[in-house]
């Protein structure tokens, strides 16, 4: 497709995760990578543990619940999403499991599910094996879903401290591969909003009619920064 050089739509990454326990080293992983999704320019949101404290799913029954209508459409409008779980007994924690499962609320969006969405996974456990099997149970969930996992999948051993009371990332071979997993998945929204802004344009075949096109479809402000 022709680049146009239309500055794409500023990409929306969503992280979850943590644990209902306070000080959650998961909790401190996902805000590490989405500040690196920041970095590129992208607009983030990061929610909780707590908030992710929801009913067990009921399929067609996320209506009435405030909390779970706000899970569902900030993924909604999500170009990208950070999941992170500490491993329980080898695999996600029910919370997250519970949470991804509301998901099912997007079955019928135009992009279902995480369609079209760079999605990277952290597990965080007690030993390497519980991370191992934890991380690659997200990415299973994650391809179920369609969304897109990152090439970068991270597991962190809390039996080897990563952060510090600070919420400092004090192992540096931690540190980077979270700012590089905020990356692989901002790098992989804007690129996509970049061709999408392409080919909106590219519907007119009057290079006159997309000249207007790029000045009535994108706010050129000064907090936009193309990629
Ligand atoms: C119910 C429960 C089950 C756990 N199961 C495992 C496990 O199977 N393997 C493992 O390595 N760690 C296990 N852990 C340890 C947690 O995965 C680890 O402490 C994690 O980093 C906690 O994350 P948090 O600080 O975000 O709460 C378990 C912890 C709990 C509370």
């Amino acid at each position: 497709m022709a680049n146009l050089n239309t500055p794409p739509l500023k990409p929306f990454i969503v992280g979850l995760g943590g644990s209902l326990r306070p000080n959650s080293a998961t909790e401190k992983a996902v805000r590490l990578t989405l500040q690196a999704a920041q970095q590129t320019g992208a607009e983030t949101l990061f929610i909780g543990g707590p908030e992710l404290e929801l009913p067990m799913y009921d399929y067609g029954k996320a209506g009435g619940l405030p909390a779970a209508q706000h899970l569902i459409a900030q993924l909604r409008r999500a170009d990208g999403v950070i999941l992170a779980s500490p491993g329980y007994h080898g695999s996600m924690s029910g919370l997250m499991k519970n949470a991804v499962d509301y998901i099912e609320e997007m079955s019928k969006d135009p992009s279902p599910y995480l369609h079209g969405r760079a999605v990277g996974c952290i597990a965080t456990a007690g030993g390497w094996q519980g991370g191992a099997t934890t991380l690659a149970a997200m990415r299973d969930v994650v391809h179920a879903l369609r969304g897109w996992p990152t090439p970068l999948g991270v597991v962190i051993n809390t039996a080897e401290p990563a952060f510090d009371e600070e919420d400092n990332c004090t192992n540096p071979r931690t540190h980077d591969q979270l700012i590089c997993l905020g990356q692989q998945v901002a790098e992989l929204a804007w690129s996509r909003n970049r061709a999408r802004a392409d080919a909106a344009i590219l519907k007119f075949p009057d290079p006159t009619q997309q000249l207007l096109a790029v000045w009535l479809t994108y706010p050129f402000d000064e907090e936009r920064e193309p990629q």
